[in-house]
């Protein structure tokens, strides 16, 4: 029954919240080329983000999609296509580079190589989180 799921739901979205806050403050700082408090917001919120994906988000998607007694509808449907294509893309990216680097170090040369995909991340990103925040609603509406 989605019902059960609101509170939780609520929960998550407020987190979702945070996490997009330290987002925006890594990138404020990638900006001002501050790495360390650029990597102290990015990689906690990359590690949590793909907690929730993985045990919360995942697992909902599959019951959203398939089960009988999803609240949700068309709109609400076509938001979390929009939604888990945009999320997938951001965390994979996300986790790709944060890997990247653990093992390299933050030189130009490879700045330069990933510079492109750090704004590709964080479009994705910024996409996810305004769908997940729209589909909040599509559950919480029944739409
Ligand atoms: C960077 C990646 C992601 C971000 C920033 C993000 C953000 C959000 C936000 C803000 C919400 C609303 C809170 C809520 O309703 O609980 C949400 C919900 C949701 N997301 Fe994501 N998301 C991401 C990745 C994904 C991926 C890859 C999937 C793929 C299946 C996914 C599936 C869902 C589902 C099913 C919900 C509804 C969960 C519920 O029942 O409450 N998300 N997401």
């Amino acid at each position: 029954m989605g019902m059960a799921f609101y509170p939780i739901s609520t929960i998550v979205l407020i987190v979702e919240i945070g996490i997009f806050a330290a987002v925006l403050l890594g990138v404020k700082y990638a900006k001002q080329l501050d790495i360390e408090m650029h990597h102290m917001f990015v990689y906690p919120a990359v590690f949590l983000q793909a907690i929730i994906t993985f045990f919360w988000m995942f697992p909902n998607a599959a019951f959203y999609v398939s089960d009988p007694e999803s609240p949700v509808k068309d709109i609400g449907l076509f938001i979390l296509a929009i939604h888990r294509i945009s999320g997938l893309i951001a965390l994979l990216l996300a986790l790709y580079l944060v890997v990247f680097f653990l093992f390299k170090r933050w030189e130009n040369s490879n700045l330069k190589l990933n510079r492109k995909l750090m704004l590709a991340t964080y479009y994705s990103w910024m996409t996810a989180f305004i769908s997940g925040f729209l589909f909040y609603f599509s559950i919480l509406f029944e739409i």
